[in-house]
């Protein structure tokens, strides 16, 4: 059904409110890296001792006090300044649920290129599908792999233990994790079940970080590591469960297509694909953050991946040669989860 126009009678607020979203992520950003959320985690509640514990005047600190009021971030309660629960729970540095620094890597990394945007819709593509955003020339540089796992870590274990609690892993035995990343997924999974074993297949700078990971928490015995590039690399087989959790975004249906059909080899027949991604509603009409993601996956014209919605998603499955494939949401503003079955 179409969606009401809501909008009849307003004045330019809207509108406004959209085209200065920038200053709300530069506020956000400016008070996660100056730890402000942290600093009144701490006890500091007022601007003058905020100011000092940020090193800044009191006036530059109550500036920043009030754009992040503006912003519900915070609140004041008897004249001290308070963070929102959320705020608490994710930007405080150092809590378990800490996620600062992800969305500090993933803004400044995104940021400049929603500058030219209408650029890159309007340019011609060259032809060649695969420029620095993409992860297989990214990662190529130990650093960046680094930064960009241990942030994946930090954004994706709670979704982790999310996924651990509300899919049953304990149906596996063997469990194949294609672009495992540093693991996340495969330690909350193990955590909870004790007779998973899992092996994590991804790029040879992302492995090393996995196995520090894999380390930290003690599974060595259970959780195996091997470099490769899924669009090349064998398989090893005999797997009851193979997975693809969110590398797919970075490629398209073709790709994808052969990708899912060579998968095949890695599972025993009756095994399970499970795939979770970015996901759109089959109508196309959001969720907004996953209708960003496949917007900018497009690059001075050309295309980078695409998102796709759960009915894309069955449909490529089912052309691969899987049957049974279903989809729906895992996180609902983001995040789709689509299984299938291996023909028996
Ligand atoms: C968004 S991360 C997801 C990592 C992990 N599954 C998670 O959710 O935390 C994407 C991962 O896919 C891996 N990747 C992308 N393309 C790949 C390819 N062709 N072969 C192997 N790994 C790939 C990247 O190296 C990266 O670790």
């Amino acid at each position: 059904m179409a969606k009401a126009d809501f909008t009849l009678g307003m004045k330019t607020e809207r509108m406004t409110d959209i085209a200065l979203s920038f200053k709300k992520t530069g506020t956000l950003l400016a008070a996660i890296e100056m730890e402000l959320f942290s600093h009144i985690a701490g006890g500091a509640g007022t601007a003058a001792e905020l100011g000092a514990a940020m090193g800044i005047e009191a006036e530059k600190a109550d500036r920043l006090l009030t754009a992040c009021k503006a912003m519900d971030l915070l609140r004041e309660v008897d004249g001290r300044h308070v963070n929102m629960s959320d705020v608490e729970r994710y930007l405080v540095k150092g809590g378990r649920t800490y996620f600062g620094d992800y969305l500090t890597y993933i803004t400044r990394r995104d940021y400049a290129n929603w500058d030219h945007l209408a650029d890159d819709l309007t340019a011609v593509s060259d032809g060649d599908g695969r420029d620095e955003r993409s992860y297989l020339n990214y990662l190529q540089d130990p650093e960046e792999a680094r930064r960009f796992t241990v942030a994946g870590y930090e954004a994706s274990i709670g979704l982790g233990h999310k996924l651990a609690k509300e899919y049953d892993f304990s149906r596996f035995d063997h469990w194949l994790d294609i672009a495992g990343g540093s693991g996340c997924y495969a330690i909350a999974a193990c955590e909870r079940n004790p007779s998973l074993r899992v092996t994590i297949m991804d790029q040879p700078n992302v492995i090393l970080i996995a196995q520090e990971f894999i380390a930290k928490h003690g599974l060595q015995a259970r959780i195996d590591t091997m470099p490769g590039n899924f669009l090349e690399t064998p398989f090893p087989g005999g797997h009851d469960l193979a997975s693809y959790i969110t590398p797919l975004q970075g490629y398209m249906p073709d790709e994808i297509i052969a990708v899912l059909r060579r998968s095949l080899d890695a599972l025993k027949p009756g095994g399970e694909m499970l795939i979770v991604d970015y996901m759109l509603e089959d109508d196309k009409t959001g969720p907004l953050d996953p209708a960003f993601v496949n917007l900018a996956g497009v690059r001075r014209g050309r295309y980078l991946g695409r998102v796709n919605t759960g009915a894309e998603w069955c449909d490529f499955l089912g052309q691969a040669g899987y049957v049974n494939a279903v989809s729906r949401w895992f996180t609902p503003h983001q995040l789709g989860l689509i299984t299938a079955q291996k023909p028996g």
